[in-house]
This record gives structure tokens, C-alpha cells and sequence, in this order.
């Protein structure tokens, strides 16, 4: 009869070794009880960049990379998307469920009422250079946010726990706003409550000389963006969020990491750098060549392969919908030719094919993002709005789990052996 394990034979020591089977994993942990000896420490699995290896159980997000599957709490992604508003996604991320009408209002009502920040944070978001990069503000800030609520340390009461949520998804915007006003120049503009959470967002980066006209196609655009954005189980921003809140830190610090890891340019940066790549090639012309450098390992085509996703991503077919949707109401953006050109060569292209390398959400992103008229080092900014819920519940999740210690990777030494100490004038 079939059993739940798997045999070891190690062939150093002649020993046989039985290790359970569960949920498609072993424990690495169980390897340890292989051994050559009793100075053995104990077989351990080499695994840098976690291709093969789980840091958690989750129920939030499920992937099904091969088959190009993305459901948040079992919903999929194209029919959230379609039907849902942000906050709602926001807490169907954080509670597990979709919420009633009345907990929507309650919930959408609590995150109106805290979409203020101190108005020190004004007074350090001056302290940043003219230009500095948004998303170094952002960060900045975040991080900043635990010097104000010293009750956010307190992560195991529930109760301060939520209101760390309904802070962090209310005050983001209103920083990321104010990041995108410092950066061009502009006076600040405060929430507004009586708009929408996105309206009350679009509003305080847009709004000059106290009007501002509100487009809705634009608006719904962006949320089908944040929403597509949301979670994507154990991505880089979201393993640093778990991986830095393990220690227990407060969710200000923990989220902070989060957005440090998005910044890279192989993460989150990558829909700024697709943009600059679109400037680079310039003209249609120029595509064949720069493919062919691509594929001589001379750079990336950027916006393009994903770590888990082997067909196609999800989020990139919707994406490229909304990409219509949003031309229609502010005119082609001249680089779409540019990048359909680019995406048809490379579907078509050995290289790529063999790879698996499909476009991935941040392919089309950035030209909708421009198109909206947000400047392309803001992009990542976007997307760091989009991933917050999916952060905390993450963090969240993590936090409860009864198998959580601190993050703690082990390591192959392949250093020297001890050497005795030289004096300065013995060296060289
Ligand atoms: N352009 C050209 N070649 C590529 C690309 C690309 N965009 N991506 C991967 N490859 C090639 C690699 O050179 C490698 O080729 P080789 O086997 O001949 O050496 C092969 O495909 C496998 O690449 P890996 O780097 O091993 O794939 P990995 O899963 O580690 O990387 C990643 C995934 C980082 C997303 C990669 O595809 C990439 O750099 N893409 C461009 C950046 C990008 O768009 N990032 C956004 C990701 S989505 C997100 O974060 C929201």
C-alpha cells in the first residue's frame, strides 16, 4: 500500500531513513537526523532564493503558475477585478471572507476617518531632496509612522492589531500623495472624506488650485490595477514584510521592508524600467536589434518571465484590457506600438519560448500609469499602494501561526578555517 513518505537511503553511511510526507513537502527539519556521525550536524537542503522551498502555510493567495491561476481566499482574480471595489478586496485579504454590505460600510467608514497623519510627517517629508525617488520617501515614512503609534508594538492584542490595518490602508495614500507633491514641487493637499478611497487618493496627487475633475473610467482603471496587485502569495516585498515582522517588530517597520524590497528593479521597479526600456529601443525599427541583444545576455527584456508563472500571468491579460479602456479616455500612448510590437517578436521567438517568458503585469502597467499622468518613478509607489492589504494579511497570518519562530536561514560556510591574527606591519 502507498505511504505518506520517503525513503532515504544515505549512501555515505549505508543508512536507511523514513521521513513523513504532508501537504507535498517533507520537513527540512527531519534531514537533520541524517548524519555520518555523532560531529555531524545533520543534512541540511541548499535552497538560496526558496526555487523549492515553502516558508509557510497560507490561505490567502493560491497560484497556479503552469496553468496561470491567481485566486485571492479561493476567489479569482478575473472576477474580482471585474466586480469588486479595492477595499473590498482589502478585506476579503484581511479577514478571509468578502464582506457584507454593513461591514463594508463600517470598514470603508473607519478608513475614511484615518486618512490623516500627524502633521510632523509634513515636516520630515520636507527634509527629503527636491528630487528624491518616491519610493525612498515612502519608505522613509512608513517606517517613520511607528515612532508615531508606540501602541503598534503591542502585535499580539487583536484589537491593535486592526487598528495598525485601518492606519496603515487609510495613511498610505495620503503619504504616497504627499511623496508625489514633494517631488514636483507642489503644496500638499489634505484628504478629503467625503470622497472615494481611491477619488480621495487621485484627488490629493492631481488637485491644483483647490479643483480637480474627477475622471471615473481613470479612477475604476486604477483600482482594477491596486486589486490585481493586491497579493501574490510569497513574492520578495512580501517574504521581507514576514520575514522582518517575525521578529516581532511593529507592522509600520515590518511594512516599511516590504516596500524597500518592492523599490528593485527585478520586483516592483520593474514597470519604471520597462518604461525606460520603451525610451531606449525609441523606435519600432530599433526592436530586432535589441532583441537580439537580449538574447546575447546583454540586458533584459523587462516586464517580461515571472518566477512562478510558466504560461502566462493573469494579472498581465487584464492589465492589458484596462491598457484599451484608459486609451480611449486620454489618447494612445505612442509607446503601446512599441510594446505590442515588442510582445508579439518575443511570443514568437525561441528564446522566450523555451524560457516560459510571458509578459507579467508590469509590462503593460507603466503605460497606463503615464497615461494617467503619473511620472514613471511613481509607478512603484502604485503598486506599493496595491500590495499593502496583501502585506498585512500576510503579516497577520504569520503573526498567528502557532509554527512561526524567527526568520533564520542556515548557511554553507565556504570560507577559511581558522587563521591566526597578522599585525599591520606583516601584511601585504
Ligand atoms: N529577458 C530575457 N531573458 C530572461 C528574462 C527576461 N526578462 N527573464 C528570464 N530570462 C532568462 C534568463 O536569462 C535565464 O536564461 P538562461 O537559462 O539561458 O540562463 C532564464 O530566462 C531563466 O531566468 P531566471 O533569472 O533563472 O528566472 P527567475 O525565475 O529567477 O527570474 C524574473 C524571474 C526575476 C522575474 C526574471 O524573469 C526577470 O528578471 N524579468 C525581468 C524583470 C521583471 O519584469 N520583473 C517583474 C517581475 S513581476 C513582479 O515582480 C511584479
Amino acid at each position: 500500500m502507498a505511504k505518506d513518505s520517503l525513503t532515504i537511503v544515505d549512501n555515505r553511511t549505508g543508512k536507511q531513513y523514513e521521513l513523513p510526507i504532508s501537504e507535498g513537502c517533507i520537513k527540512s527539519a527531519d534531514l537533520r537526523q541524517i548524519k555520518t556521525g555523532d560531529e555531524d550536524f545533520g543534512l541540511m537542503a541548499y535552497d538560496p532564493a526558496f526555487l523549492n522551498t515553502a516558508s509557510c502555510r497560507s490561505a490567502v493567495t493560491f497560484i497556479d503558475g503552469d496553468k496561470g491561476i491567481l485566486r485571492y481566499r479561493g476567489y479569482p482574480i478575473e472576477q474580482l477585478a471585474e466586480k469588486a471595489s479595492f477595499l473590498e478586496v482589502a478585506y476579503l485579504l484581511l479577514e478571509g471572507e468578502l464582506p457584507t454590505k454593513v461591514q463594508l460600510e463600517k470598514w470603508e467608514h473607519e478608513i475614511r476617518h484615518h486618512t490623516y497623519v500627524h502633521t510632523n510627517v509634513t515636516k520630515f517629508m520636507e527634509g527629503f531632496r527636491y528630487d528624491a525617488h518616491p519610493m525612498g520617501t515612502l519608505l522613509g515614512a512608513v517606517g517613520a509612522l511607528s515612532t508615531f503609534y508606540p501602541d503598534a508594538k503591542d502585535i499580539e492584542d487583536p484589537h491593535t492589531r486592526y487598528l495598525q490595518r485601518v492606519r496603515l490602508i487609510s495613511k498610505l495614500p495620503t503619504i504616497a500623495a504627499f511623496a508625489f507633491r514633494h517631488s514636483r514641487g507642489l503644496p500638499y493637499v489634505f484628504p478629503r472624506n467625503d470622497l472615494s478611497y481611491i477619488g480621495n487618493f487621485v484627488n490629493m496627487t492631481f488637485e491644483i488650485g483647490g479643483k480637480h475633475e474627477p475622471n471615473l473610467v481613470l479612477q475604476r482603471a486604477l483600482e482594477i490595477l491596486l486589486i490585481l496587485h493586491a497579493d501574490h502569495e510569497q513574492n520578495c516585498s512580501t517574504s521581507a514584510v514576514r520575514s522582518v515582522g517575525s521578529s516581532h517588530v511593529d507592522p509600520f517597520s515590518a511594512v516599511s521592508a516590504g516596500i524597500a524590497a518592492l523599490y528593485g528593479p527585478l520586483h516592483g521597479g520593474a514597470n519604471e524600467a520597462v518604461l525606460v526600456m520603451l525610451d531606449e529601443i525609441g523606435e519600432q525599427k530599433n526592436i530586432p536589434a535589441f532583441i537580439e541583444e537580449v538574447k546575447a545576455g546583454k540586458g533584459r527584456l523587462m516586464g517580461f518571465g515571472h518566477r512562478v508563472y510558466k504560461s502566462y500571468d493573469p494579472r498581465a491579460k487584464l492589465i492589458k484590457k484596462v491598457a484599451y479602456d484608459v486609451f480611449e479616455q486620454t489618447g494612445l500612448n505612442p509607446k503601446l506600438e512599441i510594446a505590442l510590437e515588442l510582445e508579439r517578436i518575443a511570443l514568437e521567438d525561441e528564446y522566450f519560448i523555451k524560457r516560459k517568458l510571458y509578459p507579467n503585469v508590469d509590462f503593460y502597467s507603466g503605460l497606463i500609469y503615464q497615461a494617467m499622468g503619473y511620472p514613471t518613478d511613481y509607478f512603484t509607489v502604485l503598486f506599493a499602494l496595491g500590495r499593502l492589504p496583501g502585506w498585512i494579511a500576510q503579516w497577520e497570518e504569520m503573526l498567528r501561526d502557532k509554527e512561526t519562530k524567527i526568520s533564520r536561514p542556515r548557511q554553507i560556510y565556504i570560507g577559511h578555517d581558522e587563521r591566526q591574527f597578522v599585525p599591520m606591519a606583516m601584511r601585504g
